[in-house]
């Protein structure tokens, strides 16, 4: 057997179900696009980033941060309108993250960022932890308000 990383698993592998359909589609969605995005940033650990790998990496992150952003805000309107409990919580995690990629893509625009190990664990673990640790936190609470 070869090894593999989780990232190699399709993300739909790994994403636990989080009971709301439109939720479920859109975390598929943001895996996707982050998955692309560390492919791009792993082949910058070994070399030096030329314009075309920044262009890329501009778009790609562009579109994760609107893709969470988005989300994020159907989630804490739906958990809000709900009143569901853990909506602190959630709306904290997600104002964090959303901080912290705020951050990250002005170093990209400035173009003083690294692509280390420990970015993988910012972006991609991040949004899986997040995904099923926290959201998953909702399901039955929906399901027994439905
Ligand atoms: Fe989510
Ligand atoms: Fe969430």
């Amino acid at each position: 057997m070869s090894p593999s990383t989780d990232q190699e698993q399709a993300p739909s592998c790994l994403l636990k179900d989080v009971g709301v359909m439109r939720f479920n589609k859109e975390h598929m969605r943001l895996a996707s696009y982050v998955a692309e995005f560390q492919e791009v940033v792993d082949t910058l650990k070994t070399r030096e980033a030329i314009i075309d790998d920044w262009r890329h990496i501009d778009a790609l992150f562009g579109r994760i941060l609107k893709v969470a952003s988005s989300h994020f805000k159907a989630e804490e309107e739906m958990m809000s309108s709900q009143s569901y409990p853990g909506y602190e919580s959630q709306k904290k995690q997600h104002d964090k993250f959303l901080d912290q990629m705020l951050k990250v893509q002005d170093d990209i625009r400035g173009r003083k960022i690294k692509f280390k190990d420990d970015f993988k664990a910012l972006l991609w673990d991040w949004l899986i932890n997040h995904i099923n640790q926290v959201d998953v936190g909702y399901r039955d609470f929906f399901k027994n308000k439905s």
